[in-house]
């Protein structure tokens, strides 16, 4: 079984793939993290003429089992994965090593922006998972916090929405909803309804 779950930066789209891997017993990939770790690859060169050069051989290049997380959570990270995630060959060199883990034969669960529409078009569950942007900046800024790391909250905001302005406008046509994807506005749900409201609509799909 392959489960889909895209959405906007912060929406609570990972801490609900997790939730949904465990309770379903599959792997999950967090998509996110590649396009962190190509980007903290390249960062001393994001003004330079190369970077897209730069940033493909970066992608070409990457040992998606070995990112590490830890390095990849602040909000200059996001930032600097938006920016190399708009160059096609970036998601070209990307793609295969999603795809490999999608069609692993125990099932998967991936979490991102385009699992439903370009990585797992087959997925027997789609969810698209959406909040307001100042909830999302606020979520995102507590959950680094417990990590013990200090957060700019403006610094957050004008990331958030910055990213959701380069995904929205990039030049594959931007992210969109899979006409398959179940939405799931998780505003005003605090995580245990939202992971709850998440198992029932994978439950639904594959009851069909
Ligand atoms: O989900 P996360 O905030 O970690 O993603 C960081 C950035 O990586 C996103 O803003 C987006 O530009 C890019 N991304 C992507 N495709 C994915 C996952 C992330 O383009 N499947």
């Amino acid at each position: 079984m392959i489960i889909a779950v895209d959405g906007p930066a912060a929406s609570g789209k990972g801490t609900i793939a997790a939730a949904l891997a465990r309770h379903f017993s599959l792997p999950h990939l967090d998509t996110g993290l590649l396009y962190r770790a190509v980007g903290r690859e390249v960062r001393a060169y994001v003004d330079l003429p190369d970077f897209e050069e730069r940033a493909v051989a970066a992608a070409r290049a990457l040992d998606a089992d070995a990112v590490e997380p830890e390095f990849l959570l602040g909000a200059d990270m996001g930032t600097l994965a938006s920016r190399v995630a708009v160059f096609p060959g970036v998601r070209a060199a990307l793609f295969e090593a999603q795809r490999s883990f999608a069609t692993r034969p125990q099932g998967a669960v991936l979490d991102g922006r385009d699992i439903g529409t370009v990585i797992a078009p087959d997925a027997d569950a789609k969810l698209f998972i959406v909040a307001e942007s100042g909830v999302r900046a606020e979520r995102r800024a507590l959950q680094i916090e417990s990590r013990g790391i200090v957060v700019d909250r403006d610094a957050m905001r004008a990331d958030i929405v910055s990213r959701d302005e380069r995904d929205a406008t990039a030049p594959h046509g931007g992210f969109r909803r899979a006409e398959d994807a179940h939405l799931l506005d998780t505003t005003s749900l605090d995580i245990e309804a939202a992971i709850k409201a998440a198992i029932a609509i994978v439950e639904a799909a594959i009851a069909r």
